[in-house]
């Protein structure tokens, strides 16, 4: 039975250093590099409403099936779902599941420790008055600069995956644990501290406002590049699901869902601990920081009469010109950075924690040589993602290599071809394989194992609460992700993969 399961790899000293470390894994770049430019992207308060509205109403449920299992089968993703599929009889294929979180986990550190270390190398940068002075294109140079150039990128890349892979081999209490207690405590501080410094801006009602405006506009139809609505052929505004998926996505990535992190950090958990309280805090705290790096964010970059919409470049290539024209610009610049190092940290001993967990059960190694295997095979991923941030789309990629091969005329009229290798694998894993996976874990917790299973697992004895979650595992979720999802991917296919004829 699984009251005598018990965890081969530690157990957190309590609940609180649950909370911590799912805290820790939750917030993240998602929160503080992300969330502000998605939102910028997608109309505001629109977007912050949809987005909060998933993350409480599928994204909190996932997190409690997550853990859920995690503390039942109290081993790797991979395991766990074996275990408890054989527990209920259930086809132990279930685990392949386990094994694609941890997969996409992986993934996902490979670009994140690239994006984390240009954060560290932005650290630098800041303290030492790099972006004093700077016009626009003086920072936007120095930003194009550092993506063109290889490596430097790789040598910070290179120093964040050491960092995680010495926290992560030192094990759940003395590694995760620790460092969590120690980062999570500044990461708030810190931005609390920034949110003061917005508020002396002048600019602070602007931005909050900017927060709770809902551009309904800018989140349903499509714009080209330059910000103009698009029309289609009656003279209407072309609908796009877009954005919705986009804050669909946002709410599983920001809350590490699909990546088997909840799974084992659930498998260290104590079984008195109430999964649904415990959640539900994590949940709070992640939004409130995520609400928090935007009140921090939009009102220095109103305040410098900048813009949000800048995608992914907002923190790097917009900020700095604030930090480089304000009093204290190096301080505060260096010390928002660290910022945003501290929390990436917190996530990237999360997202490797899975695959580890997993190289020690199935190969029988110590975790110090587990988490050197799974370390240095996403070091090596990394240089992928470190050779398509130059910003390369992947028509130019194959033009230039086409130059070589002398075959530069060849047609490629697709739309993907616009593309960059980032843009791809960001794309595919927060708009499919994280809203694929959350299904999956969906249809297993409420379809394949059997109440009594997760019901003894979940509650103490409250069935009111079980029901609901339940009725959100069985019908709510997986029929939201599918329509969502459906509906985006005939969008893409349509906008991306088709044809384009010549105009
Ligand atoms: N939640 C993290 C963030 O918002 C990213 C992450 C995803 C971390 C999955 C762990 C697992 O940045």
């Amino acid at each position: 039975m699984s009251d005598e399961r018990e965890s081969i790899h530690g157990e957190w000293s309590g609940s609180f250093s649950f909370f911590l470390a799912a805290s820790g894994a939750a917030v993240g770049l998602g929160n503080i590099w992300k969330f502000p430019y998605v939102v910028g992207e997608n109309g505001g308060g629109a977007f912050i409403l949809f987005y909060i509205l998933f993350l409480f109403l599928i994204g909190l449920p996932l997190m409690m099936s997550e853990v859920l299992v995690g503390r039942r089968g109290r081993q790797s993703p991979v395991n766990s779902f074996y275990i408890l599929a054989s527990e209920d009889q259930q086809s132990r294929r279930w685990a392949w599941l386990g094994g694609i979180s941890a997969i996409t986990g992986f993934l996902i550190l490979s670009y994140y420790s690239v994006v984390a270390g240009e954060v560290m190398a932005y650290t630098v940068r800041a303290a030492t008055g790099s972006f004093t002075n700077q016009s626009a294109d003086g920072i936007q140079s120095i930003y194009n600069d550092f993506r063109a150039n290889p490596e430097g990128l790789l040598a910070w890349h290179t120093i964040f995956m050491v960092i995680t892979c010495i926290i992560v081999a030192r094990g759940v209490r003395h590694g995760l644990e620790k460092t969590v207690k120690l980062i999570l405590p500044v990461i708030i501080l810190i931005l609390i501290a920034m949110v003061a410094y917005s508020v002396s801006t002048g600019s602070f009602i602007e931005g909050a406002s900017y927060l709770v405006d809902f551009d309904f506009k800018k989140l349903f139809f499509s714009r080209d590049k330059t910000g103009i609505y698009l029309l289609n052929s009656h003279g209407e505004y072309q609908f796009t699901f877009k954005g919705i998926l986009a804050a669909m996505g946002h709410a599983f990535f920001t809350l590490s869902i699909g990546v088997g992190v909840m799974i084992v950090f659930g498998s260290y958990l104590a079984r008195n601990t109430s999964i649904t309280r415990v959640c539900v805090s994590v949940a709070l705290v992640d939004t409130i920081i995520a609400l928090l790096a935007g009140l921090a964010i939009f009102p220095i970059v109103f305040s410098y009469e900048l813009s949000v919409t800048q995608g992914p470049g907002l923190v790097f290539t917009t900020l700095p010109i604030a930090f480089g024209t304000m009093s204290y610009g190096n301080l505060i610049g260096s010390v928002f950075f660290l910022l945003l190092f501290l929390a990436a940290l917190t996530s990237a001993i999360a997202l490797i924690e899975p695959a580890v967990t997993w190289l020690i059960e199935k190969k029988k190694i110590t975790r110090v040589q587990a988490t050197i295997k799974a370390g240095v095979a996403c070091w090596a991923l990394g240089i992928v993602s470190i050779f398509s941030l130059s910003g390369a789309t992947l028509r130019q990629l194959i033009y230039n290599l086409g130059s070589y091969l002398d075959i530069s005329d060849i047609d490629i009229r697709h739309r993907i071809f616009d593309l960059t290798g980032f843009q791809i694998l960001d794309g595919l894993i927060t708009l499919v394989i994280l809203p694929l996976t959350g299904l999956l874990i969906a249809v297993f917790v409420g379809w394949i194992m059997k109440p009594e299973s997760s019901g003894a697992e979940l509650n103490c004895g409250k069935a009111f609460q079980y029901r609901i979650w339940q009725i959100v595992v069985r019908y709510v979720a997986p029929a939201l992700i599918l329509i969502i999802f459906i509906a985006g991917l005939i969008e893409w296919v349509s906008k991306y993969l088709l044809y384009q004829p010549v105009l």
